[in-house]
């Protein structure tokens, strides 16, 4: 997009801005840094800012000594080779530990993993996943997380599964499960308990604030309105005159990271690629971040499974799949690559990977959200309500999802494949718009060498917000084309079946016989799949995709019914399920050693793995009842059937009607 040229520049602005409202917004690089360094909280502070800038815009900056270029797909990085061989290691402590709470009746899990640590390739890799779905996901996918903690209390007592996050290789989240992954990442690995209960003077996930709102300060709530938007609005219109395109992610990236970065202003000069620079991520000891998104063809509007699928880690940005088939490292992301390589006068830019960027690039479904309902917003200013409606008008309302990357870092790269090899452009969209909601394509890589995956769904498929498998369905069918590249995914029903058989109100395991695979030449056995579906645990946590705000009672109910679905309600529904996790864990490993697989763990597959029965009738809606209890304080704004009706996509449509109707 371009903004309209009225508003700029920055001085210009702010003379618009002093016109309106006698408020100071300047915020240069040294008063940042300056309140930054004035500031105490108890929640560790993040990855770091170290944009060349200063500030949210990315800066051109001397090339290293060896130029960043784009590599081939046919191998996983350099340096996530080297950080596997020491992340592998850091977790079979925790492992173990994990294994042994477990308690597998008849099973020494001292003897197998340290047997296994010796050669890393018999010991289990582990990854989890969240999905998108807003808030929804972010909180019920940090219950999982926070279950998943060792560092959670009661994680570790009987019942519990702390110690998983521990002995996971990769984090992957997509839309707002990568919002929750992000904030945990970029704040020093916090802990989903810290995060939830912030600090005096923090913002961070104080969603009782709606995002258009802003954070509460002193001072009449209006102001600090017009000066949030104001200060997102300036930073945006930095990057612009910076001479980089900007887009409506790039409003909605901002406003997302005052919540969920927990520095002034949403650390403006956060990038996603610091997060490779910080110590606990260096010495391997927390795992690897993941974010996804889809690639859209130029000139297209459509996203289907056949669309590229992107992801973004610490090291790189790129794509397996057969289209692209490449990566650039995601710290050089802006400078102009062309046919891979940065040409004998080009310049390396940095700091285009801003974390809020990335988060919204992966959530850019809300762009929507947020042209849909910025105008009706107490004190947000005029101008600012204008600079982002304005795109409106230069951009084809189909088209207002797009995060921009240009330059293109693919441009001339792949040519005979890669749909964007000829346009100066990359346009990125959410993640989860051709269906595939959870961040399941970077867990599949054959290199990597996933063995299981939790994956935590938080999708709205139904009429009442809950998921029905439509994620994982879709992961399934494009592993069944060409796009997929011969990459396996474990089979899974359709939807009615998964309703049906309530494979969605509990864990079900895809995918646990290795021999119901048949391989070709170069596949390899997919990950075990554990499903585990926002369900009413304890809460009703159907609350819609497009709800902007949650008083902090309603969070904490979705928070822990994320936590009673990942541990079953500490063992309530199910007395053996942690240790069911725990041969869940082991499955893959177990075959690969051609270990007995434990009585314990053999019922454990026979209660929780798909056993290929389809019944797909249409027996009406699906209303699930409480299956533990209702909670202290009933989610309000859910009921049994939800409040929202706007689910996924059907939302989106909603949304977009919306747009259409506004613009
Ligand atoms: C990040 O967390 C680690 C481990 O909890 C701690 O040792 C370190 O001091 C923290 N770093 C910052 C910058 O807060
Ligand atoms: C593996 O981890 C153990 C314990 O965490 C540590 O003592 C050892 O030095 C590590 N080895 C390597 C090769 O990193
Ligand atoms: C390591 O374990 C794998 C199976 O997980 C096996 O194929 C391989 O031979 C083992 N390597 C050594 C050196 O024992
Ligand atoms: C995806 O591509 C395959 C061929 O590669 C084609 O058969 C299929 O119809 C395409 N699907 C969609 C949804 O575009
Ligand atoms: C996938 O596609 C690429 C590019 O088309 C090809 O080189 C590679 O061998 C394929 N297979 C795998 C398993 O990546
Ligand atoms: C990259 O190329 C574009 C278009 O040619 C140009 O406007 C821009 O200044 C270049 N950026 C750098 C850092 O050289
Ligand atoms: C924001 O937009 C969504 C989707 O159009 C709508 O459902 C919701 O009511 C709006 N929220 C507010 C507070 O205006
Ligand atoms: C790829 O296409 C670009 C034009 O977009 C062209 O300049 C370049 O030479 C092509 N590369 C190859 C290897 O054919
Ligand atoms: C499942 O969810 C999809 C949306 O993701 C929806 O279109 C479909 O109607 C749902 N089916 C059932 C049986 O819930
Ligand atoms: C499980 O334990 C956690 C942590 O102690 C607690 O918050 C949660 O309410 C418990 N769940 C149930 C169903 O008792
Ligand atoms: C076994 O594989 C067949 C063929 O792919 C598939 O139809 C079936 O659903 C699979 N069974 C299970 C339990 O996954
Ligand atoms: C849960 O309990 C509260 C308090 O008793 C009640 O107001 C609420 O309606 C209940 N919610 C549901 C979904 O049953």
């Amino acid at each position: 997009m371009r903004l309209s040229p009225l508003l700029f520049p920055v001085v210009l602005l702010q003379s618009l801005f002093a016109a309106a409202e006698p408020i100071a917004i300047p915020h240069d690089a040294a008063l940042l840094a300056a309140a930054a360094a004035a500031e105490v909280r108890h929640l560790a502070h993040r990855a770091l800012p170290n944009s060349p800038s200063h500030g949210y815009k990315p800066a051109v900056v001397p090339c290293p000594a060896t130029k960043p270029k784009i590599r081939s797909a046919g191998s996983l990085s350099p340096e996530e080779t080297a950080w596997l061989k020491l992340r592998r290691n850091a977790t079979v402590d925790h492992m173990l530990n994990f294994l042994k709470r477990a308690d597998i009746t008849g099973f020494d899990a001292e003897a197998y993993i340290k047997r296994a640590a010796a050669n890393i390739s018999a010991l289990p890799n582990v990854a989890i996943a969240a999905s998108g779905g807003g808030y929804r996901a972010l909180m019920n996918g940090a219950g999982f997380v926070a279950a998943a903690d060792s560092r959670t209390t009661g994680a570790t007592d009987k019942g519990g599964i702390g110690g998983l996050l521990q002995a996971s290789t990769y984090l992957a989240g997509l839309s707002g499960g990568g919002w929750m992954v992000t904030s945990i990442m970029a704040n020093n690995f916090s802990t989903v308990e810290s995060l939830r209960d912030g600090s005096p003077g923090s913002s961070i996930w104080d969603f009782a604030n709606s995002i258009f709102k802003g954070p509460e300060e002193s001072g009449v709530g209006a102001l600090n309105t017009a000066t949030y938007w104001g200060d997102i609005l300036e930073q945006v219109a930095s990057k612009e005159d910076a001479g980089f395109d900007t887009s409506i992610t790039d409003f909605w990236g901002r406003a997302l990271s005052y919540q969920l970065i927990n520095a002034p202003e949403g650390g403006p000069a956060y990038t996603f690629s610091s997060i490779a620079l910080t110590d606990d991520f260096k010495q391997g000891r927390i795992p690897f971040p993941l974010l996804v998104a889809d690639g859209r063809a130029p000139g297209t509007k459509i996203i289907s499974l056949n669309s590229t699928v992107y992801e973004f880690n610490a090291f790189e940005m790129g794509s397996f799949d057969p289209t692209t088939f490449g990566f650039v490292p995601t710290r050089y992301i802006a400078s102009n690559f062309s046919g891979g390589v940065i040409p004998a006068d080009g310049k390396c830019v940095e700091g285009f990977d801003q974390a809020g960027y990335v988060m919204g690039t992966s959530s850019s479904l809300f762009n929507t959200f947020l042209l849909a309902n910025i105008s009706s917003f107490e004190g947000v200013p005029q101008f600012v309500v204008d600079a982002i409606l304005g795109v409106l008008s230069n951009l084809d309302a189909d088209n207002n999802d797009i995060a921009q990357y240009a330059p293109n870092p693919f441009l001339g790269w792949n040519n005979e494949t890669n749909e964007n090899a000829h346009s100066f452009e990359l346009d990125l969209v959410d993640g989860g718009e051709d269906l595939q909601n959870l961040p399941l394509a970077p867990l599949l890589q054959p290199m990597r060498n996933v063995d299981v995956i939790f994956a935590v769904d938080s999708s709205a498929d139904t009429p009442y917000n809950w998921p029905n498998g439509t994620a994982v369905r879709a992961t399934y069918d494009r592993a069944l084309s060409p796009i997929a590249n011969g990459t396996l995914f474990p089979p899974v029903p359709d939807a009615h079946t998964f309703v049906n058989l309530g494979l969605n109100s509990r864990p079900t395991f895809f995918g646990c016989d290795p021999a119901n695979f048949t391989l070709s030449e170069g596949q390899v056995v997919p990950p075990l799949l554990v499903y585990i579906p926002n369900a009413p645990y304890t809460a009703m946590s159907n609350v819609s995709t497009f709800t902007s705000s949650y008083p902090d009672s309603q969070r904490n109910d979705i928070i822990r019914n994320g936590l009673d679905a990942g541990t079953q309600g500490n063992g309530t529904l199910d007395a053996q399920w942690t240790a069911c996790v725990a041969c869940a864990v082991l499955s893959r490993s177990l075959a690969r050693t051609n270990t007995a697989v434990p009585s314990v763990c053999t019922d454990c597959f026979t209660r929780y793995c798909w056993d290929g029965k389809l019944d797909s009738a249409d027996n009406g809606p699906y209303e699930p009842k409480f299956k533990i209890a209702n909670g202290t304080t009933a989610a309000s704004g859910a009921t049994a059937k939800g409040l929202g009706s706007a689910g996924g996509l059907v939302g989106a449509v909603l949304v977009f009607s919306l747009v259409v109707l506004l613009g």
